[in-house]
Order: C-alpha cells, then sequence, then structure tokens
C-alpha cells in the first residue's frame, strides 16, 4: 500500500509524536481521515457515541475502549470485582474459597483465599451501612477515603473513627443518601497499613499493562515498571495521619515534597525491586510475589471482561497501582486508563518513549498498518519489552494441541 500511515494525537507529547514521527507517520486532525488516534478518554467516548453517528473503517485503531471506566474507575472497579468472585462462588468454583480470618478485634470475617486481591472496600454513600458494620468488627483501623472521580491523589484522607467521617459529610455538606451521583461518591477501603518499605519508606508498584481485546483475553505486561517511593519515613502515628508525604505514593503529590530528589524522582524500576527482594528476602518468595502479582491483574481483568465493549478497533495501555504489604502479599489499589507518560526524569523519557513504542508495535499488524480485522498475534519480535501474560485465543489453541506456554497457569 502505497498510501502513508496517518495519526491523531490529543495529547501532544514528545514521548508519543517522536514515535510516530520515526515511523515516518503523518499527524492528522480528529476530523481527517487518520489511522491511529493516541486521544484523551473522553474523545474516544465521543467517537463510540451513538449520537455522534462516526463509523470506524478496518484501517482505523484507537487507544481506549469506550467504556474503560469499568476498570479505571475507582468504585466500578471494586464492582466488578466484588460480581465476579460472587458469579464464581455461585458456580461452586473453587477459585471463590473462602476462609474465616481472626481479626485483631477477636471477630471473625470470611475473605477469599485466592481472589482477596483488593482491600475490603465500601462505595459512600451507598454502602454507608455496611461500611459502619465492616467497622465495628475493627474499630481500631485506618481507612482510606477517595473521590470516585479524582485522580493524582486529590481529595485523598485517612481516618481511624467513625466520628471524623461524620463529621466530614458535615463539613463537606455532602449528606450519605443514596441517590448521590457517582461523580460525587467515595470509596472507603481498609488502609494497608503494614506496606513494605525500603528504608523506612513506602512506595507502590506502577506496572503498565497492555489489553488488545478482552474476548478472547490478550493481554501483555510491560517489563519496565517502577516503584514510586514517598519522600519521608513512613510513620503510623496519629499526628502523621493527614501528612500525605507518608502516605501517598503518587508522584504528583511527592514532587512538591521539600525532600524530593528531581535525579531518581523517587523511583526504583521493577528489576532493581527484583534484584534487591531476591537479595534481602530469597529467590523463591520473590518469585512468589511476582506469580502473585500477575494473578491479580489477570482476575482483574476477568472481572471487567464480560462487561467491556470489546471493539475491535480498540486497545488500552492501564497503569496498574499496586501495594505490596511487609507480608509480600501484593494489593490492587487502582487501574488507570491514561497513566501519567509525563516524564520526571531522565530514565522515566526513556521508559516512556520505549513504552509507546512497544505499544504501537504489539498493536499494529506486521505491515505496519493498523487493521481492526488482524488476527491480533503479534510475533516474539513486536512485543519487544512486553511478555505476554495472558492469551486466552493461544491457550485454546495449546488445548488443541499447540505447544504449551507459560500463561497455561490461569485457566
Ligand atoms: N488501601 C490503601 N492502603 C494504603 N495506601 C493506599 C490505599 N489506597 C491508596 N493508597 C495510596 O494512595 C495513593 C493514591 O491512591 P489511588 O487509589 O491510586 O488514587 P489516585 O487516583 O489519586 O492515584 C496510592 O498510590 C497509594 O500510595
Ligand atoms: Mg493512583
Amino acid at each position: 500500500m502505497d498510501k502513508r500511515v496517518t495519526y491523531c494525537t490529543d495529547l501532544e507529547k514528545s514521548v508519543i509524536m517522536s514515535n510516530f514521527e520515526r515511523r515516518g507517520w503523518i499527524q492528522v486532525g480528529p476530523e481527517d481521515e487518520w489511522n491511529f488516534y493516541w486521544s484523551f478518554t473522553q474523545n474516544c467516548r465521543n467517537i463510540f457515541s451513538i449520537d455522534n453517528g462516526y463509523r470506524m473503517n478496518d484501517n482505523q485503531i484507537i487507544n481506549h475502549f469506550p467504556n474503560h471506566y469499568e476498570i479505571s474507575r475507582k468504585d466500578l472497579l471494586v464492582k466488578n470485582i466484588k460480581r465476579y468472585r460472587k458469579e464464581l462462588e455461585k458456580e461452586g468454583n473453587p477459585l471463590a474459597e473462602k476462609m474465616e480470618v481472626v481479626l485483631p478485634s477477636g471477630q471473625v470475617a470470611t475473605r477469599y483465599v485466592h481472589l482477596d486481591i483488593i482491600p475490603v472496600t465500601y462505595v459512600l454513600p451507598a454502602d454507608y451501612n455496611m461500611f459502619v458494620e465492616e467497622y465495628r468488627k475493627s474499630p481500631q483501623s485506618t481507612w482510606i477515603m477517595k473521590p470516585c472521580g479524582k485522580s493524582q491523589g486529590t481529595g485523598i484522607f485517612l481516618i481511624n473513627k467513625l466520628s471524623k467521617l461524620k463529621k466530614w459529610s458535615r463539613e463537606a455538606k455532602i449528606p450519605f443518601h443514596p441517590q448521590l451521583s457517582s461523580k460525587e461518591s467515595y470509596v472507603i477501603s481498609r488502609y494497608i497499613d503494614n506496606p513494605l518499605l525500603i528504608g523506612g519508606k513506602k512506595f507502590d508498584l506502577r506496572l503498565y499493562l497492555l489489553v488488545t481485546s478482552f474476548r478472547p483475553l490478550k493481554a501483555y505486561l510491560f517489563k519496565h515498571g517502577f516503584c514510586r517511593f514517598c519522600t519521608v519515613k513512613y510513620d503510623t502515628s496519629v499526628t502523621e495521619l493527614d501528612n500525605m508525604y507518608v502516605h501517598l505514593t503518587n508522584v504528583s503529590v511527592q514532587r512538591h515534597g521539600v525532600e524530593y530528589n528531581s535525579l531518581h524522582g523517587g523511583k526504583m524500576s521493577v528489576q532493581n525491586f527484583r534484584l534487591y527482594l531476591e537479595g534481602t528476602r530469597g529467590r523463591s518468595v520473590t518469585e512468589k510475589l511476582f506469580a502473585d502479582m500477575h494473578w491479580l491483574i489477570v482476575h482483574s481483568l476477568k472481572a471487567v471482561a464480560p462487561v467491556m465493549a470489546n471493539d475491535r478497533h480498540c486497545f488500552e495501555c492501564y497503569g496498574y497501582d499496586i501495594i505490596i504489604d511487609n507480608t509480600l502479599k501484593p494489593w490492587l489499589v487502582e487501574v488507570n486508563a491514561s497513566p501519567s507518560l509525563q516524564s520526571t526524569t531522565h530514565n522515566d523519557r526513556i521508559l516512556k518513549y520505549k513504552l509507546i513504542d512497544n505499544i504501537i508495535s504489539v498493536v499494529v499488524p506486521p505491515d505496519g498498518i493498523p487493521d481492526a480485522r488482524w488476527n491480533k498475534i503479534p510475533s516474539v519480535e513486536a512485543l519487544g519489552d512486553f511478555e505476554v501474560l495472558i492469551d486466552e485465543e493461544l491457550m485454546e489453541k495449546e488445548e488443541n494441541g499447540c505447544r504449551p506456554t507459560k500463561n497455561s497457569r490461569y485457566r
């Protein structure tokens, strides 16, 4: 085909633009005939809205699924995971096995053995009564309140007393009645108060995950995630409850701290983290932790797969936020559908450039022209620094006698 590939982007960042330019692609506007659109989530939703009447042709692909919010909105992610577990339970699936745990208060609670992947969470105001019931089981616990419609640590606070929540709801003039629109609602999650610390500091992991199809599920994990560190030492004392430099690992929060180091940006690569863990805790527990994280990601995707609009023109790169506690158990904190492409350090810039480069090479067929009809089976070379986390189509082929791959374990 002699026609040049065209691209359109809502985000005029050099890590994106330079990747397209290097491929010799031509920039066009959203109204023109683009082949590849790096869009904002809102613009993608507009394109797919029925009122718009836009019809994509086979040579057009876009970087979001129209209802990405099923996984990226904090309340919907939790709702979908809860529903997924209940459905497995109803089927009598052993994945949904439960066990009783004794809380520090002496009270007994039930938890999923294999799918305890998110901290106990309720949506407020809708689940207020359920929250109070859970709160009373361990009144000494700390909880974290997060607005469903915000990001980058905005509007987040910790509470350790029910009276504080009531006071907040009065002062914020947010009456807890269930009719409140979901935009104004909050999630309240058990605060993981025993995070794994390195150098006395809390951190979480940011992993990048590319999904090219939800049914069958095809997901790829980028090798170069990183840990995001707090700038000050972790401290659980009540006086530090409002100190977000202690509790929130968002770079957008920490970069305003006086201790912020702009050379490393409070970041450590996943590879170095892995080496650190192997050195301090041993190889087998490290391997188990990484396997558990892969498990968590696969099941969070399976939880939303049935509700996702699985349009073949779409792919999406998610930023997973994962906290590891000091028993080396990973917890899913949230999934971002537009992970930051802001580069705070030199290494960051290299990483993000490579991320975009690898995304393009996975989602575009071997002939280099976007095509929604393609079978979405990238070659090993095209994967670059992505590894196949799960490909249900390939798994099915294996069942029919083809060579087994590592993703067989997620059946
Ligand atoms: N349940 C939790 N326990 C401990 N820390 C948490 C918990 N939830 C969130 N955090 C901390 O708060 C940060 C921001 O929370 P997150 O859900 O990612 O919201 P945002 O959209 O603002 O990034 C996380 O990166 C993590 O450091
Ligand atoms: Mg986050």
